[in-house]
């Protein structure tokens, strides 16, 4: 079976929902890790308050007994509890009494850059605020669960994945002067994945390529206009001569500009891939934009938001990387419990001699 993955959440709604089925059954899950992973994608500099108010924790409803998989779904479920505050505005039934709180009056301005415009035409919204809800990177939360889960599973054949900011310093000093001038910023984010094994992905057909998986997976983030695997863009720009890894006796390369994946499946090498985030478009100094209930122009909705969220983005595209290599992993070795998975990975790399 493979690993899957849907999920469910509005921003301000009761919470968020993820069920992942395809889980060999025994798989150890560490509730403080992937607690730990929800912190480290709430902590970023540059972000709002909203940060404050959630403190995000995993809750499993379904999949899991005393720690280990079932290998029934998996059931995960992160709270927002910033919805005591818009318990009128984001009430999933009509709401009784008053309106009370956040989300009462219909949001009409959309932001340039957000999803409020396309949104509303496209599903025939009157209210800005039943586009916004989803289109939010709030339920990155309960897909970095996900991440989660997904490298644990790597981490049983030996894959670890991290990601992190590309330019830390320079990218602060650009939060401070943005924060000042109430603008926001982008930047870029790199992941990288140590101890995957030639083989995962293919070139049989474009989808089950492991650099159209990766190109897909983090430009399904919110924000996310631009991948690079390996080197990229600047690939470009060189002769085939220096482009290209050469390859040792021991099959091992001395270079890594193809990032660890050729003709769509991993070489051995690090997998390295790169994802750029636009600047945030909810901006404190709105754009220009039109009032949807009076036809006039008006400036854009301004709510409490980010400045940038790029340290977020890291940890977000770590649990979207880590996630497709699990598919692919879980394809290539399947496995209904956790040591037939691993037994079919060490078999694999016994027969291709990759200790
Ligand atoms: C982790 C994360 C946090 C984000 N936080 C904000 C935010 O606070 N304010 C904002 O306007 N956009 C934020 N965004 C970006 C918007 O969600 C995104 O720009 C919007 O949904 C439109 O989609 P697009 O940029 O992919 O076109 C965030 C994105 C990510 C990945």
């Amino acid at each position: 079976m493979s690993l899957r993955l849907a999920s469910a959440g509005e921003s301000h709604g009761p919470g968020l929902v993820a069920i992942v089925t395809g889980l060999p059954a025994g798989l150890e899950l560490d509730r403080a890790a992937i607690d730990g992973d929800l912190k480290r994608r709430q902590e970023g500099y540059g972000r709002s308050p909203r940060q404050q108010i959630e403190q995000d924790r995993v809750d499993v409803l379904a999949g899991l007994r005393h720690g280990r998989t079932l290998g029934t779904p998996l059931a995960l479920v992160v709270w927002n509890n910033d919805h005591k505050n818009w318990t009128w505005g984001m009430s999933p039934w009509p709401p009784e009494g008053e309106p009370v709180g956040k989300g009462t009056k219909a949001v009409t301005l959309p932001r340039p850059g957000h999803a409020d415009l396309a949104g509303v035409l496209k599903y025939g919204h009157a209210d800005v605020r039943n586009a916004l809800e989803r289109a939010s990177a709030r339920h990155t939360a309960v897909h970095v669960a996900a991440g989660a889960v997904a490298k644990a599973l790597l981490a049983s054949i030996g894959i670890s994945v991290a990601g992190s900011t590309v330019d830390e310093e320079g990218l602060r000093a650009a939060i401070d002067e943005a924060r000042k001038e109430r603008d926001t910023v982008g930047g870029v984010v790199e992941v990288r994945a140590t101890g995957v094994p030639p083989g995962l992905g293919s070139y049989a057909s474009k989808d089950d390529r492991l650099d159209a998986r990766l190109a897909f997976a983090l430009m399904g983030i919110q924000a996310v206009k631009g991948v690079e695997i390996g080197d990229g863009f600047a690939l470009a720009g060189l002769r085939g001569s220096q482009a290209h890894d050469e390859i040792r006796t021991d099959r091992r390369r001395d270079t890594n500009h193809a990032g660890g994946i050729e003709a769509g499946i991993s070489n051995g090498e690090e997998i390295v891939v790169r994802a750029a985030m636009k600047p945030l478009p909810t901006l404190m100094k709105p754009l220009r934009s039109v009032d949807l209930a009076t036809g006039e122009e008006a400036a854009a909705l301004v709510e409490r938001s980010d400045v940038a969220a790029v340290e977020a983005l890291a940890v977000v595209a770590e649990a979207a990387v880590a996630w497709e290599l699990a598919v692919l992993a879980k394809d290539k070795f399947g496995g209904d419990a956790l040591g037939d998975f691993v037994e079919a990975h060490r078999a694999y790399t016994e027969r291709i001699g990759w200790a």
